[in-house]
């Protein structure tokens, strides 16, 4: 007989207070879906030393593509869901491994697309928004300054922590949906105020250009932070676009999940006698040297975190009237790209040759089993996960550098 892999390890819950409401679930009389849940936050704030749990608003739960989680996640979710799951609080889903309206236009192979459209209708029967971005907060998922939420997009918990000062820790795929399920999360780390303090002052001394110098300097600050919470000074023109490519870079190249900008961020809060970093013309200059590969790319890949409307609207302007000699990927969330659409903007991209992707993006979608093995993106996170994906270091640059046809 199948073993039950849920039934394993109760946890007696003495060193937390509970609300009945979660004490209830974790007795098993809210279904069994809610039993598993609360025991996964329980371990967590045992494991974290929380003294209760907090309601949150919203989850966002990774792990989404088939390339990510494999047969064993895709089961583990079937199971789930049968298992009664259903969430409690608005949930949203991190990209999936394709475009669920264009995937075939875009050849993905049709053994990966079913099992793909199998893991959103396990989603989807959890009663799971099918979203699919990790940009929530560019579609009106925007938590407000306090608010407590359980977030697993790395990018996604940098931003809603930083630019927003919502309050979520890194979460996994399965804490997340845990939290999803039963509306709260273990409350320690980000959540508490005494966490949210940085430790390590970055003074930037050189002009920033773009978004991918942006990117350079999350890769150099997550890789020297260690750990350590980073707060800049001396940032100029900082827009919304070019701070989720700052997070995104830092929680990739290290594992910063919240940072602090004078004059832009709404917290600010730095320890006496922080440790301090400079980020000048020669730091910038030797990071985008590692950073960058050289030769011809299969793709061109932009939308990493996935993009904002002017982003497209940057590419649309970028290659209108062109025919690009090279395979031009610019991801987003479904919203957005309908917005893209409605403004005119995909359908330049697409006369140029280029396409408009929802749902996905470059990391999570299967691009070598489409032919695919070495790429141009403008975006600091998807350097390093491309770069390892491909064996190759990326060509890296702002939109006007490496669309260049
Ligand atoms: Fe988003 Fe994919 Fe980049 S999930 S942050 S576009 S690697």
């Amino acid at each position: 007989m199948a073993v039950n892999k849920f039934e394993q390890g109760r946890i007696p819950v003495e060193f937390m207070q509970l609300t009945n409401d979660q004490q209830l679930m974790l007795n098993g009389e809210c279904g069994e879906a809610a039993r598993q849940s609360m025991e996964i936050l329980a371990a967590l704030g045992k494991i974290y030393g929380a003294k209760d749990m907090v309601s949150i608003t919203s989850a966002q739960v990774a792990g989404v593509s088939y390339k990510t989680i494999g047969e064993a996640g895709l089961e583990y979710l079937q199971d789930f869901a049968a298992a009664g799951a259903c969430v409690r609080i608005p949930t949203f889903l991190n990209p999936a491994g394709m475009d669920r309206e264009q995937w075939q236009k875009l050849k993905v192979p049709a053994a990966f697309a079913k099992k793909q459209l199998e893991i959103l209708s396990a989603f989807s029967k959890m009663g799971i928004s099918s979203t699919c971005t990790c940009t929530p907060y560019l579609v009106g998922i925007r938590p407000k300054l306090g608010e407590h939420i359980a977030w697993s997009e790395s990018s996604a918990i940098s931003f809603a922590n930083s630019v927003l000062g919502a309050r979520t820790n890194r979460e996994g795929g399965p804490s997340a949906l845990a939290a999803a399920v039963c509306g709260c999360t273990p409350n320690y780390g980000l959540h508490l105020d005494e966490n949210r303090i940085a430790n390590l002052l970055v003074k930037v001394e050189t002009p920033l250009k773009g978004t991918s110098d942006f990117g350079a300097m999350g890769a150099f600050v997550g890789e020297a932070a260690k750990g350590k919470t980073p707060a800049f000074v001396g940032v100029k023109a900082a827009s919304e676009d070019r701070l989720k490519s700052l997070g995104a870079s830092m929680a990739a190249w290290g594992s910063t999940a919240i940072y602090f900008m004078k004059g832009v961020t709404p917290e600010w809060n730095v320890v006496k006698g922080a440790e301090e970093l400079t980020f000048g013309a020669a730091e910038l200059a030797a990071t985008r040297e590692k950073m960058g590969g050289e030769g011809k790319p299969d793709i061109i890949a932009i939308g990493c975190p996935h993009a904002s409307l002017q982003e497209i609207e940057e590419v649309a302007a970028r290659v209108r009237g062109k025919k690009l000699q090279t395979k031009l990927w610019v991801c987003t969330a479904r919203q957005t790209l309908e917005a893209a659409d409605n403004a005119g903007f995909t359908r330049e991209i697409e006369q140029a040759g280029g396409n408009v992707v929802a749902d996905t993006c470059m990391v999570v979608c299967p691009l070598e089993e489409m032919g695919m093995a070495h790429a141009a993106c403008n975006s600091g996170k998807a350097a390093k996960y491309l770069t390892n994906m491909f064996k190759k270091k990326v060509v890296y640059g702002d939109v006007e550098d490496i669309i260049c046809e």
